[in-house]
C-alpha cells in the first residue's frame, strides 16, 4: 500500500518538494512509462488541493495525445499550437492561466475548469509531454505552482 499525502498547512514550495520526493520513490524502480504517468497523475491529485483535472498529454508527431489522468474524460488529441496545452508545447513555455475564459482558443474539456497550469516535460532536449492541471477556482495557480511543477517535471522526465 502506498500512503502518500500532503501535509496540511505546508507552503507551496515545500508541498511540491515533498510531492517530487514521493514521485521519485514511486517511479524510480519502474520502467513502464504508462504505469508511471498513471501513478504521477494520482500523486498530483493527492498533493494539490482544488483540482478538477490532472494528468498528461504526450507529444506524438504533430499532436498532443491524452495520457494518464484523473478527472472527467477529456479531448484525446490536441494539435500542436492549439489550446493551453498546445501553446505550452508550441512555445516550450509553462502556461499559467488565471482565467481560462480569457485565454484565446482554450479547449474546454470540463466546464468546471476556471484556471489552468500546463508545464512542458523535456527529455534530452526534446519536449515529450505536458503536465496539465485544471482547477474550478479562478487564479488557483501562481508562480510558486509553476516553479514547483517545473521542478517536478524535470525530476520525473526520465521515467515517463
Ligand atoms: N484545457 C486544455 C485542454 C485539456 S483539458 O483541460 C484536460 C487546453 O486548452 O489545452
Amino acid at each position: 500500500m502506498y500512503d502518500f499525502a500532503a501535509e496540511p498547512g505546508l507552503a507551496k514550495p515545500e508541498t511540491y518538494r515533498q510531492m517530487t520526493e514521493a514521485a521519485l520513490a514511486l517511479i524510480s524502480g519502474e520502467d513502464d512509462r504508462i504505469a508511471n504517468m498513471a501513478n504521477l497523475a494520482a500523486l498530483i491529485w493527492q498533493y494539490l488541493p482544488d483540482l478538477n483535472w490532472a494528468g498528461f498529454y504526450r507529444a506524438i508527431g504533430s499532436q498532443l495525445v491524452l495520457g494518464p489522468f484523473i478527472g472527467k474524460p477529456a479531448c484525446i488529441r490536441i494539435p500542436w499550437g492549439q489550446g493551453v496545452c498546445g501553446t505550452a508545447a508550441n512555445t516550450g513555455q509553462t502556461q499559467l492561466v488565471t482565467d481560462v475564459h480569457a485565454f484565446p482558443g482554450h479547449i474546454a474539456c470540463d466546464a468546471a475548469s476556471a484556471s489552468e497550469l500546463v508545464v512542458p516535460v523535456w527529455r534530452d532536449g526534446v519536449l515529450i509531454a505536458v503536465i496539465d492541471c485544471d482547477s474550478p477556482l479562478t487564479a488557483r495557480f501562481d508562480a510558486e505552482d509553476a516553479a514547483g511543477m517545473e521542478a517536478f517535471a524535470t525530476a520525473i522526465a526520465a521515467h515517463i
